[in-house]
């Protein structure tokens, strides 16, 4: 009686949660719709107000009037921003990052901007792994949720910074909705303020949800951090009691480089999937192929990450870049060919799947450009013959998909 009644609240949790998460995918793609249009919209003020402020120069008061004018449409730019941060589409330059060091230099600009009834405190845990995240957009993170703490707060309290090392296996990410199993930086802000009810909770992500009075909120903030969070491969948690205060968690994903001092990577072009969607890690030198791979692997539902050359997609994966699937074109500029990258790659993740292709045909690529004692066997890597159409790209990368599947190791 006691397991039934255990798997029944077992079943409507994942029923929430799966209700929840296609609710914030349908969001997404109606905030990606609109954020799209409005930047063609606003494009197209901004410009020609650009334009008429120039001819008007001579006449002061007509510049005052523009000014304002442009003024609204670069406010309305920015609220565009956050609506693409939180559909995951905002451009990303990920960084190896000490969030020690990042969240240390933030509090001073923090203490001061919060206001002194506000007092911040800061834990900083020990030999915190390295994570790999677009440096500016943390601290906007950081900044936001520490401004919705003080707002929680209007007799004044005390926000608490924390950071520490989380190892989140698989069971634990099987209990947690959306975050999957790896190491993980935290980063937790709790504050004493007036916490949440649940029918505020559930909706705190929703674009444009606010219980702010019009002027002081415009609901984007938990948005922003939240598509930022997907993004970035890792994850943001909101526990609140009504009354007691809220605690926000950051799970930020660890970086993967050999060297302990950062190094920038590489700012590869990283264009996000569905929710559900893989990352490819498409390898191409000429820049129109790459554009066209990357579109299609887009529109089956792949986040795509592009790379001009071998050296550059291996520099990526170095620090942290996790590809689905390698695609790769074989002859390219450089001291690593499409093959080498491959090889590379699989000696740290033998099952990772991986795709070739080439403007010759399979059988001159196997016969003549097959080097000599290379390390792996001819034949170990299917090559897709350019021209191909989407049809033979989309048959091909399910076949690598699935015999990657059936492997276990995908
Ligand atoms: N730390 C917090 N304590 C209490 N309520 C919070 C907290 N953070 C967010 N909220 C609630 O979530 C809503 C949405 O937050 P956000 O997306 O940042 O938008 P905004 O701050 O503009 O209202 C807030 O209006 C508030 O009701
Ligand atoms: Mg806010």
């Amino acid at each position: 009686m006691l397991l039934l009644a255990e798997d029944e609240t077992e079943r409507n949790r994942f029923e929430r949660q799966f209700l929840h998460m296609q609710k914030m995918e349908a969001i997404g793609q109606l905030t990606d719709g609109i954020a799209h249009d409005f930047n063609n919209l606003l494009g197209v003020l901004i410009g020609n107000l650009d334009l008429i402020r120039e001819r008007a120069a001579a006449d002061a008061e007509v510049v005052d009037l523009v000014d304002a004018a442009l003024q609204a449409g670069v406010r309305g730019a920015e609220l565009n921003k956050r609506l693409l941060a939180f559909s995951r589409r905002q451009a990303l330059q990920p960084e190896t990052v000490e969030v020690n060091t990042a969240v240390s230099d933030m509090v001073r600009l923090l203490r001061r901007s919060l206001g002194e009834r506000v007092e911040v405190r800061l834990v900083c845990g020990a030999g915190l792994w390295p994570v790999l995240v677009d440096p500016v957009q943390l601290e906007t993170a950081v900044m936001n949720l520490c401004v919705n703490a003080r707002d929680a707060m209007p007799q004044g309290g005390v926000i608490t910074i924390e950071t520490g090392n989380a190892a989140i296996d698989a069971l634990y990410a099987a209990a947690h909705e959306e975050l999957a199993p790896g190491d993980y930086v935290v980063l937790t802000l709790s504050d004493n303020g007036t916490g949440m009810p649940p029918e505020v909770l559930e909706r705190v992500f929703d674009p444009f949800f606010t219980t702010k009075p019009v002027g002081r909120g415009t609901g984007l903030g938990l948005s922003m951090v939240y598509g930022f969070m997907k993004q970035s491969g890792g994850h943001i948690n909101i526990y609140s009691e009504p009354g007691h205060g809220t605690t926000v968690r950051l799970y930020l994903p660890r970086a993967l480089t050999r060297t302990a001092r950062s190094a920038p990577v590489p700012p590869l072009a990283v264009m996000p999937g569905r929710a559900d969607g893989r990352l490819v890690l498409v390898v191409e030198d000429n820049p129109e192929m790459r554009r066209v791979a990357a579109q299609q692997f887009a529109d089956m539902g792949f986040g795509v990450a592009e790379a001009e050359n071998a050296e550059r997609a291996l520099a990526a994966v170095e620090a942290g870049l996790r590809p689905d699937l390698l695609f790769a074109d074989i002859i390219m500029p450089g001291t690593l060919d499409g093959m080498d990258l491959a090889d590379r790659l699989r000696r740290d993740r033998p099952g990772l799947p991986v795709l070739l292709t080439s403007g010759f045909s399979e059988r001159m690529v196997h016969d003549s450009l097959w080097r000599e004692g290379g390390p792996a066997p001819p034949g170990e890597y299917p090559v897709l013959s350019k021209p191909y159409r989407k049809d033979d790209l989309q048959r091909a990368v399910r076949q690598v998909m699935a015999e990657a599947g059936q492997r276990g190791d995908a």
